[in-house]
């Protein structure tokens, strides 16, 4: 990783070669090895100032940043939307002038609009991650993603994985696909008909239905969240239609089961919508290891981005 030029931003998936990928991945290996360690801080980022600043909510990619951030000695400052001039009609540049000002090194960003990532990645010297921006791309997401199916195979190459869901309004199937279709696995999607794109890339085949797709056997299988707040339209009839049909139902987790096929998800999960309760105490849910892999893999991101080089940990 150290030999490769260094990049300023991550805003999306499809900007990185599969060498950049493998060595952000590679990366995040010895970070994670630093969790169990009784201190699990390292001095890496230690004097740099990292900025969160979120327009739509977060749990899990908000809290993971900013636990990466500090495990790395950075200070963070979490920018509040809600409490701040945004409410009384600054715009994202402005907003951007405002906080450049006080020298931040890293600009950390999710927002309802696609694009907004890059427009501030061209504005600002600081560093800009994507954290969510609108239908587009997610590629931490991605990357915690891809680490989680490599550490649980051993390899991505030739891995199957069914993605289910609200795909057209999903940056997390649009960056998730493509990074572990670059990696070498096959990727195929199933959803409403209504939500699966009829102009997605040929490499994304679709399923008919769920015996199809049981058929092809997955090795996981990757549950969206059936969003609401981006969908304008009545896409499916009600949430219960859509568990019906669309969902990991009590009988089709006991085939689950019985195959051992995994089950990912990015979260927040709908319970009762995505999949039943019992999924989620299953051996074989890799839904808490993609939380923990978030936080190794966006250490990796942050040094990746670092402007000199600094060895690893070891
Ligand atoms: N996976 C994900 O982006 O979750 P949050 O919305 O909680 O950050």
């Amino acid at each position: 990783m150290t030999d490769q030029p260094r990049r300023k931003d991550l805003l999306d998936i499809q900007s990185l070669s599969v060498d950049e990928v493998n060595g952000i991945l590679d990366a995040a290996v010895p970070f994670k090895d630093l969790f169990k360690r009784s201190v699990k801080k390292v001095p890496t980022l230690k004097g740099k100032q990292v900025l969160t600043l979120f327009y739509e909510p977060s749990t899990r990619t908000k809290s993971s940043f900013e636990i990466a951030a500090k495990r790395l000695s950075a200070d963070v400052t979490n920018f509040s939307v809600s409490t701040s001039s945004v409410v009384k009609g600054e715009s994202v540049l402005d907003t951007i002038d405002t906080l450049q000002a006080m020298r931040t090194d890293y600009v950390i960003i999710r927002h309802q609009m696609s694009g907004v990532p890059e427009m501030i990645a061209r504005h600002t010297d600081a560093s800009v991650i994507n954290a969510g921006d609108g239908y587009h791309a997610h590629p931490t997401q991605a990357l915690l993603d891809a680490y989680t199916v490599r550490e649980t195979f051993g390899e991505i190459a030739g891995r199957r994985i069914l993605i289910v869901g609200d795909i057209k309004h999903s940056r997390v199937a649009r960056s998730t696909s493509r990074i572990l279709k670059m990696l070498g696995a096959d990727v195929r999607v199933f959803g409403p008909g209504t939500l699966v794109p009829d102009d997605r890339p040929e490499w994304l085949q679709a399923f008919a239905n769920w015996d199809a797709a049981f058929a092809w056997k997955p090795d996981a299988i990757y549950l969206l969240r059936v969003q609401r707040e981006r969908q304008d339209d009545q896409f499916f009839p009600s949430v219960q239609e859509y568990h019906k049909f669309f969902g990991i139902t009590a009988q089709r987790f006991a085939r689950v089961r019985d195959e051992g096929i995994y089950i990912m998800h990015p979260g927040p999960v709908n319970r009762g919508v995505e999949l039943v309760d019992a999924v989620m105490d299953y051996d074989r849910s890799l839904i808490n290891q993609q939380v923990e892999n978030g936080i190794a893999t966006r250490m990796a991101v942050l040094y990746w981005l670092k402007p000199q080089s600094t060895p690893l940990p070891g």
